[in-house]
Order: C-alpha cells, then structure tokens, then sequence
C-alpha cells in the first residue's frame, strides 16, 4: 500500500498545474475588441479543435490521487473562457443593434424616381374604367392562339378571304398556332367556358404582319366588348357605344354607325365619333370628314353563338372591338406609332402624373 506520492508523479500534476496557470494568465490578458478578435477566440478557446483538447492526454497520465484536482482546475478555466465569450458577444450583439436603433433618422433618404405610366396603358385604363362601371368585367387570354379560337370558330375558316387582312405570324413546326390577330379570339374562349349572362372586355396585345410605318406597326393593342344575353338587341348596344363615346370624348359628342362586314357579326358597323375640322389636323386625321373611326361592332352571329354551344334560338348578343394605338396617337398628338414601341424614356418621361 502506498501512502505518498511518487515524486515523479508530483512533478507531472505540477507540470500540468503549471501549463494551466499560464493559460489562466493568456486569459487575463486577453482584450477582444471586435468581432473578428471574438471569433479567434472562439476557434482558439471554444471551438472543435480548442486548446484544452491538448491537456486531455497530460489529464490521463496524472496518477488518480490527483487528477480530480487537475480535472477540476481544467474545468474552472475551460469555464472562464466560455464565461468571457458569452460576455463579449452579448456586447458585440447589443453594439450592433444599438448603432441600428440610434441612426439619424432626420438624414435625408435615397431618392426613388417614380416611373410613368406608358401611354397605351393610359388609355387602356380609361376604357377599361369607363365599361367597369355599367357592369363589364375583364377578361384576358392568351397571345398564342390556335386557328379555331382566332378564326375560325368566328366564322372565318380555311379558305375565308377576311383572312388575308389579318395575316399574322405562325409558329414554326405548327400551323395552327398563331399570333392573335384580334382579341376577338376572346370572345370564344369566355362564350365556350361560360353561360350567359356574359359581359365582359377583353383587353391586350395583338400581331399581324403588317410593315412598320409611321401608322401602323406589327404589334398594337386592343379591347373587345362582349355582351350575351336574353333578348339582347342593337339598341342595346347602340346604347352601350354611345355612353362609351360620351365617357370618353365629352358628353355632347356625337356618333354614327355605318354598315360594314365581319364574319362574326351579323349585322355589323363601324362607328365613328364627330371630331370636327377645326385645324389641319383635324382634317388629316378625319380624312376630311371631321369624322373619326373608333371601333367595329355587331349583333354576334348565331354561327359564332353556336360554334361556342350557345343556344342561338335562346340567346343573342353584341360584340366590339377597338384599337388603342390610334387613339393614344390622336389624345397627345402623337406623330409616329413606333415612338409607343421604342421605350425612349424621353418620351415616357412626359406622360408622368398621368
Ligand atoms: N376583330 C376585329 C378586328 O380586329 C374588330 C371587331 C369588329 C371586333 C367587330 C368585334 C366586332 O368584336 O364585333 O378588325
């Protein structure tokens, strides 16, 4: 039985009692100062592979009478170091925020310049406010259609001369899908998946290959008005075209529809607005009449109702369509149409607050 220590046994707990003390000095004389100095402490004191792995071998060599002593004292330091990380990282933390919470709220800000609206979008949004009032709700679909939505399902097939005006692009591998030459696509989609009562506008982008002028362009935007009902008459949308020139041209305007052709129509007209003569350009755009074409309408035709499984003995309806491009060009004397497609912010810029 062994009653003292063996004094090659002493030296080894000194020695590591020793190597300790040191530690416990580097300790004291630590001063972090940042976040950066935190986090060498942190790999040197905390992390994985911390300093104090290096004493868990010296621990084990210690003879038992004293390694719950050595233990001990590997444990007080391991906890200071882990007592001064928290402490400087609350402080670090708090700094942080207090800079946060204590910026000068007086300075001035980064300015934002607020955009404009694009013309067309401008008078889209009249129109499309103008018809939200008597009841019309939006309709939108797609700009690639098939051949049945766009043509022929209007009573337009194959072999229909109307097609020629609306030439439009195809595309490739597959003829039967196109760029919509109208809205009035629309029309078929909403007749197909609805029941009547429909009344709807179809506002949207619309092709056809058409070469780039000063008047037109290959791409323009349009609104179609669809109203499906019982007993629906050309009164009614007489009516209807009149309170929309009114809303939108002044309320002592005055209309007229002239008879014209669209497959889809039956009977169908052409209205325009009186928008006098009283300058050049009045006439020029009047083509000297003083009276200016807006839109195309008509009563539905019953081939149209029937194609979309409307019951057309039951049921009737009138349509429209108008172009924007035009009365954007007229409402702020416009020149040229390709200054709406350019996206020239020196232009947009002057449509700001509208
Ligand atoms: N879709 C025709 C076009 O683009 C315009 C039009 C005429 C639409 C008469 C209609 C309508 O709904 O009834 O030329």
């Amino acid at each position: 039985m062994r009653t003292f220590a063996h004094m090659s046994e002493i030296e080894n707990f000194n020695d590591f009692k020793l190597k300790l003390k040191i530690l416990s000095d580097e300790l004291d004389g630590i001063e972090v100062l940042s976040p950066e100095s935190l986090e060498q402490f942190r790999i040197k004191y905390i992390g994985a592979k911390n300093i104090f792995k290096d004493f868990g071998p010296m621990l084990k060599s210690i003879s038992n009478e004293f390694k719950k002593d050595a233990g001990q004292s590997l444990n007080q330091i391991k906890d200071r170091a882990e007592g001064l990380f928290q402490s400087w990282q609350e402080k670090f933390v708090s700094d942080t925020t207090k800079t946060f919470l204590t910026f000068d709220s007086s300075a001035p800000g980064y300015s934002f310049e607020t955009g404009s609206r694009h013309p067309i979008s401008i008078v889209l949004n009249q129109i499309i406010d103008i018809f939200k009032r008597i009841g019309f709700t939006i309709a939108e679909d797609r700009e690639i259609e098939d051949d049945w939505h766009n043509f022929t399902a209007l009573n337009t097939p194959d072999d229909h001369p109307a097609r020629d005006m609306q030439d439009t692009f195809y595309i490739k591998d597959s003829a039967q899908y196109l760029l919509r030459t109208h809205t009035s696509p629309v029309q078929a989609r909403v007749m197909t998946r609805e029941k009547p009562p429909i009344r709807i506008i179809a506002p949207g982008r619309v092709y056809r290959n058409e070469t780039v002028s000063a008047r037109s362009h290959c791409q323009f935007h349009q609104v179609e008005g669809l109203y499906v009902d019982e007993g629906v008459s050309f009164a009614d949308m007489k009516q209807t075209l009149l309170y929309y020139a009114r809303e939108q041209y002044g309320p002592d305007v005055k209309i007229r529809l002239r008879p014209s052709f669209f497959p889809f129509t039956e009977p169908s007209a052409e209205m325009d607005v009186y928008y006098g003569l009283a300058d050049e350009t009045a006439h020029r755009i009047t083509k000297g009449t003083g009276w200016l074409e807006i839109l195309g309408c008509g009563m539905v035709d019953p081939v149209v109702l029937e194609n979309c499984g409307i019951d057309s003995t039951k049921y009737s309806g009138f349509a429209f369509g108008m172009g924007i491009e035009r009365q954007v060009l007229i409402k702020y004397n416009v020149p040229d149409i390709r200054m709406l497609f350019e996206n020239d912010v020196r232009f947009l810029k002057q449509f700001k607050g509208l």
